[in-house]
């Protein structure tokens, strides 16, 4: 073959790889990111869409355009109304570092994002997937980017048995995928591979009758069920934190303070509490953290109930006491505030803790001293609490709340 007949293969990718980008062009979903594309939106998405599945990021993405339409509304806003925006999506380091950047990009001359990879991994938070990602579908470089989806058809393609979480693995995939990418449509290219990843190529079940390239994949042709591919290691069980959380109230307001900036849940408001120890009981561990973290005693703590939740690498079991002060004293951490409802609702507050305050709502009644602050949640703010509040209301009369 001649160096120039050469360059036109590799221009227009293999017939796998132009079969694909058809495939899309006709199929791809209305997602919201795919309407009006810039690379501000590519990167919004790209970001969101590396921890959270298509369905639920899309709500959260145009939350967030809608609230930040461009790198330079985004450099504006405060941290706190970043992640405020952010609330329920997870993974809020992903904001924060979104917003750092943005700050970066506006910066520059221009305030535009960097096409090359370098500059674009040079950003917090941008890895070599995202940097790939943008620079492919942003601006038509001849790059592949690949992320789970995308490994995974790799990998039944080539019939590949490795691990594919060891590096050695995807540079092989990935250097399998350069030879087939059209360089006129690397983008899209990349997006198609994803879009068949989720829609057809699944994890398990895949739908190899609906896909558009079944017969020039290994896996379809020489395995019995192509679903093996790639190698699946059985998940450790997740780990189980129990804590105890204090909603200590005084003159109508709730005592609550942010988390440490760096760490989990970074900057996000909570209630006073941590981790029970082996062998205390959940009353002590709520009065023992209460003192540790406010210097405050509450004369008596009520039980409420017991809220749940799953993070990606541990669940937490948090028991819930509400307590009341006569009246507001200042606390020993000077980040703490004593904030209405409405006010502490304001704040960007983890899943977990609008589970707590759908509790503490919906079991006010039983606390003897009426109502708590205000009203708990904005409306329309209410996704994670509101069912677990109607949750409770279903139970005829639970002896202790329990949200899960
Ligand atoms: N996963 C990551 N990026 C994606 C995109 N642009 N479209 C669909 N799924 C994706």
């Amino acid at each position: 073959m001649t160096a120039a007949r050469r360059d036109r293969r590799s221009a227009r990718g293999s017939t796998r790889g132009r079969a694909l980008v058809r495939w899309f062009r006709r199929r791809a979903r209305p997602l919201p990111w795919r309407r009006h594309p810039d690379p501000y939106r590519t990167w919004v998405a790209e970001v969101l869409l590396q921890q959270t599945r298509v369905e639920q990021a899309a709500p959260y993405f145009e939350r967030f355009v809608r609230r930040f339409p461009s790198v330079r509304a985004l450099a504006r806003a405060s941290e706190a109304q970043v992640l405020k925006v952010w609330e329920g999506a997870g993974y809020y380091a992903r904001a924060r570092h979104l917003r750092s950047a943005a700050r970066r990009v506006a910066a520059r001359p221009g305030g535009a994002l960097p096409r090359s990879i370098e500059e674009l991994e040079a950003l917090p938070g941008v890895g070599p997937y995202i940097a790939r990602a943008i620079a492919s579908l942003a601006f038509g470089a001849p790059v592949v980017a690949l992320e789970a989806n995308g490994l995974r058809v790799a990998a039944r393609w080539s019939l590949e048995r490795g691990d594919v979480r060891r590096s050695a693995v995807r540079r092989r995939l990935e250097r399998r995928l350069l030879a087939e990418l059209p360089s006129r449509s690397p983008g899209t290219f990349n997006e198609a591979l994803m879009e068949l990843g989720e829609t057809i190529c699944r994890p398990v079940a895949p739908a190899c009758g609906r896909c558009p390239v079944a017969g020039r994949c290994r896996a379809y042709r020489e395995l019995d069920d192509p679903a093996t591919l790639p190698r699946r290691r059985g998940h450790a069980p997740r780990p189980l934190v129990r804590a105890a959380v204090v909603a200590l109230e005084a003159d109508g307001r709730w005592l609550v303070q942010p988390r440490p900036r760096r760490g989990l849940l970074g900057g996000l408001w909570e209630f006073p509490g941590g981790k029970i120890a082996p062998d205390e009981r959940p009353p002590a561990a709520a009065a023992r953290e209460l003192r540790e973290e406010t210097g405050l005693a509450a004369p008596s703590l009520v039980p409420v109930g017991v809220v749940r939740h799953a993070y990606s690498h541990f669940a937490v079991e948090l028991h819930v006491f509400r307590g009341r002060l006569a009246r507001r004293v200042p606390p020993r951490n000077a980040r703490a505030r004593w904030l209405t409802a409405e006010s502490f609702a304001r704040r960007p507050r983890p899943r977990a803790t609008e589970k707590v305050v759908a509790l503490l709502r919906a079991t006010a009644h039983r606390s003897g001293g009426g109502a708590p602050p205000g009203s708990g949640s904005r409306p329309g703010r209410t996704r994670a609490s509101a069912p677990a509040a109607a949750a409770l209301r279903r139970r005829r009369s639970p002896p202790r709340g329990t949200i899960a």
